[in-house]
């Protein structure tokens, strides 16, 4: 780890997206650990003013940076796409963001399923019957560089009664592999070791296949690790109703994109959902940002919960090698977990606890 301060470049983005970071950056600076940042202007702010998305020389600048914190983007005068390919997917492909690593933890409470949902006699008896328990400390790996979001595709007779587009999923054994790696290495870190591969091997039988063996292939190099698998839908049920069946769940880049708004549903809200776009090669800096988007209906109204940016900021911290500061981040956060207020005095609690 270099001895100089870290230099982090930070993206505020859109709507609430300035807001949380702000509050990230806060407790960032109460930690005491050295560090520089530099403020990008990109987003849909800037491409309305300017046409602009990524321009390549900020890219290549970028690249120079130890880390990238990053808000939300997206403003509702903004086409679908552009903004999400042109400049988030775009920073993950070219910075070789491989994994998405998305943590979800909820307190263990024992729930009555049948009252919690107020179901009627005929739907309880479908389902378990007794007490659940919502508990759970799981990580989701996503695959961040391929599958759907490849941009694989296109169009044939646009526009015609005819036309036809397809989309496909670009799965390399190279990218599979080294996802499923990074998933068995952190499991092996966990005191549980267990690793679920969530795919739909019985439908998509080609990218299923080429998971299920990557999968298989690490899995025989780490004995100790215990595995599972769960076909997608079913993981959506199990994530609901038996969510401490999770350690580590490795996934493609679209399932994962699905599974974490669900996790982060089930765990305490989207406003506590944080991720970290590794590039665990380390040839270029990593990218840190909550799991949740702009909000532009709550933008100014100091309803924004910060935790998601400032868990961000503590895996940020980590990935640095400051893991001492980043606990204490992640401690300051459970210690003002029950404080009520606005976007900017829940940063307050979370810096007063640190
Ligand atoms: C996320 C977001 C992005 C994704 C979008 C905005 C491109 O939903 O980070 O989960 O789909 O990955
Ligand atoms: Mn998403």
């Amino acid at each position: 780890m270099p001895s100089r301060p870290h230099r982090i470049a930070v993206i505020g983005g859109d709507g609430i997206g300035p807001e949380v970071t702000a509050e990230a950056l806060k407790v960032l600076a109460a930690t005491g650990v050295a560090h520089e940042t530099k403020p990008f202007d990109l987003g849909g702010s800037r491409y309305l003013r300017t046409g602009e998305v990524l321009p390549d020389a900020v890219l290549e600048e970028l690249r120079a940076f130890d880390a990238i914190l990053l808000g939300a983007v997206g403003t509702p005068d903004v086409p679908p796409g552009v903004l999400e390919r042109g400049l988030l997917l775009r920073l993950r492909f070219e910075l070789d963001l491989y994994v998405n690593l998305r943590p979800f933890t909820a307190p263990h409470r024992l729930v009555d399923s049948a009252a919690a949902s107020g179901a009627s006699a005929q739907t309880a008896a479908a389902s378990p019957a007794g007490p659940r328990d919502e508990g759970l400390d799981l990580v989701v790996v996503r695959e961040n560089t391929e599958g759907a979001y490849a941009g694989e595709g296109g169009f044939l007779r646009k526009g015609t009664p005819h036309e036809v587009a397809t989309q496909g999923s670009v799965n390399t054994r190279f990218g599979v592999e080294r996802c499923v790696r990074f998933a068995f290495e952190l499991a092996e870190g966990r005191p549980r070791k267990h690793v679920t591969l969530v795919h739909k091997t019985n439908v998509l039988t080609f990218a299923g296949d080429l998971w299920q063996r990557a999968f298989d292939a690490v899995a025989a190099t780490h004995p100790d690790v215990e595995t599972a698998y769960n076909h997608v839908d079913a993981a959506c049920i199990y994530l609901v109703q038996d969510p401490g069946r999770y350690d580590v769940v490795v996934t493609d880049n679209m399932f994962g994109d699905i599974l974490t708004d669900l996790a982060g549903a089930v765990s305490g809200g989207i406003g506590r959902a944080a991720s970290a776009n590794l590039n665990p090669d380390r040839t270029g800096p990593s990218l840190f940002e909550p799991v949740h988007g702009s909000a532009p209906d709550i933008v100014g109204t100091g309803k924004a919960d910060p935790r998601a940016a400032i868990i961000s900021a503590a895996m940020l911290l980590e990935f640095l090698g400051e893991a001492d500061a980043a606990s204490r981040v992640r401690k300051a956060v459970a210690g003002a977990e029950d404080v009520r207020g606005s976007t900017s005095e829940i940063g307050d609690a979370v810096v007063e606890r640190i």
